[in-house]
């Protein structure tokens, strides 16, 4: 028997970072996902296969490379951790076989590790025979999320186990949304990787070193998610898309922004997106624009024309899913 786990990649709409000190941020879950299928190994080695073309076994905690070398360790051991956890939980001793086919691109600030580590809790789960809730979900796939991001606030793992719109407080429950209209976004990748954890260290540093300055900025970028909420309940998106405008400025002051994501939010802007910013931890990664149903192709192509790689994505209320095979 092999069992799949699929589970969504997300946007952040408003108030990433901010989000790491308590103020309120805004997310969606959009239709671009990881798939994990496992099957049982009879020895207890853990066999990783990764359509990044990376795969390697662990045999306890050591690994072994197959294809691309020690380094790309970096990518499989998460999958490792969140399986080994549902493992130990459940007190099976024995192997696995993994694979992993993801359309998330990774460390672009789209959430692909969260999306990875729920989906690999879940089928594990699955194989046994246990359906986690999605309070256990996120609950498990959290030291996966910590090797990668150090000091995660959770909101990853949450709306990917979810799906959907909510506005999430780190260690408060996550409160969806009931949106009705289209959220249509382009995002545009930078290509520039950079990890989450270093950005969210350098925020904390900036923080530290001018707390006069930045903390009322932090409280306003919490107020502002506030008033993206409204926006969204009453179907405003032009409103919308000015919030997260000025929320991308509010980013650019904590230093998370650069000149490659700048180039990008502004040749959206330019090309009549509603809004734009950058989305996830920055430094990099990616920036999404808020559109309209028409403009969508106008702002990719502009876009692309910028230098960045393009995603039309949607909402989806999808979270993780999960289906026995055979
Ligand atoms: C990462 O998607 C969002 C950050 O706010 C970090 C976190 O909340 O864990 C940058």
């Amino acid at each position: 028997m092999n069992v799949t786990a699929s589970a969504p990649a997300k946007v952040i709409l408003t108030g990433e970072h901010f989000v790491v000190y308590g103020e309120p941020a805004v997310v969606m879950a959009i239709d671009c996902y990881v798939h994990v299928t496992v099957s049982e190994r009879l020895d207890r080695a853990v066999h990783i296969v990764s359509d990044l073309g990376i795969s390697g076994l662990y045999a306890g905690n050591k690994y072994s490379p197959e294809k691309r070398g020690p380094q790309a360790e970096n990518v499989l051991r998460p999958v490792n951790i969140a399986a080994k956890t549902v493992l130990d939980l459940l007190e099976k001793k024995t192997g696995l076989e993994i694979k992993v086919d993801s359309q998330i691109p990774v460390a672009a600030g789209l959430g692909s590790s969260g999306a990875l580590a729920v989906a690999t809790v879940a089928a594990v789960g699955k194989l046994f025979g246990t359906d986690f809730s999605r309070d256990e979900l996120i609950k498990l796939s959290f030291d996966s999320e910590k090797f990668v991001h150090f000091e995660p606030s959770g909101i990853d793992q949450t709306i990917s186990s979810s799906g959907g719109v909510m506005v999430y407080r780190k260690g408060k429950r996550p409160n969806p949304i009931e949106v009705k209209s289209e959220i249509p976004i382009v995002i545009g990748n930078t290509g520039v990787p950079r990890k989450t954890g270093d950005l969210v260290n350098a925020v904390r540093k900036r923080l530290n070193d001018f707390p006069d300055v930045l903390e009322p900025i932090v409280h306003a970028a919490g107020d502002l998610s506030t008033r993206a909420v409204k926006a969204l309940l009453d179907g405003n998106l032009k409103r919308l898309g000015e919030l997260m405008s000025i929320n991308h400025g509010l980013l650019s002051a904590i230093g998370v922004s650069n000149e490659p994501l700048d180039r990008l939010v502004y040749a959206a802007r330019k090309a009549g997106a509603l809004g734009a910013k950058l989305t996830g931890a920055g430094g990099g990664g990616c920036m999404i624009a808020l559109s309209t149903l028409e403009d969508r192709e106008k702002i990719a192509d502009a876009i692309r024309e910028a230098g960045g790689a393009t995603i039309i994505a949607k909402k989806t209320n999808a979270g993780v899913q999960v289906w026995v095979n055979e």
